[in-house]
């Protein structure tokens, strides 16, 4: 049986050249200057490498970790793991994320960022938006794809315990992937 395939790398790349049109065009009619594009780790990175070799804009990027996650469950408490480099002060910031559900992590981030690192503007990008899982009332600017319906979904960063970031595309784990997931980590522990 093949994989339900949620986003194939065509579809990867087209979001990526559209929504990198956009932030161009955004950042030229606004005059915003060298913005910081901030991945949030780990699951944006695959999503932000494409996505800033299709942008014009001389950009900046940095980089900041939080968990949330643990399985294929959210565990609602956001902990913050590593740090901009960068100072953001006053400078317009773009942060990517590969999947924004409750919105939880998102808003614990912008929360912090705007608090601690005080920046001029910040800008939501997400690969996903599982929308109808929302708690929060988040604004996010540009979106790859709406989801609406609850599937846990792996590949292009998105993982399951750190696993099937590897992949080219975005499908749905099933209950055997998760299986044999769980079984290979039993494995190596
Ligand atoms: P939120 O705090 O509930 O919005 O959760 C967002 C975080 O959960 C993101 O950083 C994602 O990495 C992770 N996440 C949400 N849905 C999925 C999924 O289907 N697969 C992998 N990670 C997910
Ligand atoms: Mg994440």
């Amino acid at each position: 049986m093949g994989r339900e395939v949620i986003l194939t790398s065509e579809e990867i790349t087209a979001i990526c050249k559209d929504i990198a049109a956009k932030l161009d065009d955004r950042f030229a009619s606004e005059n915003i200057k060298a913005p910081i594009i901030i991945g949030v780790l780990k699951g944006s990175l695959n999503f932000m490498m494409d996505l800033i070799k299709e942008m014009k804009t001389e950009i900046m990027t940095d980089y900041i970790q939080v968990s949330s996650y643990s399985g294929t469950n959210s565990t609602g408490a956001v902990i913050l793991k590593k740090d901009l480099s960068l100072d953001i002060t006053d400078r317009t910031i773009v942060i990517v994320e590969d999947v924004i559900d409750t919105g939880l992590t998102m808003q614990y981030l912008t929360g912090y960022l705007q608090e601690k690192h005080n920046p001029k503007n910040i800008i939501i990008v997400s690969l996903f938006d599982k929308l109808y899982l929302r708690k929060t009332d988040l604004h996010v600017d540009y979106t790859g794809k709406v989801l609406t319906e609850n599937k846990f979904l792996v590949g292009y960063g998105l993982d399951y315990n750190e696993l099937s970031r590897n992949v080219p595309y975005v499908y749905v784990a099933t209950p055997e992937d998760v299986n044999h997931w769980n079984k290979l980590l039993e494995e190596i522990k």
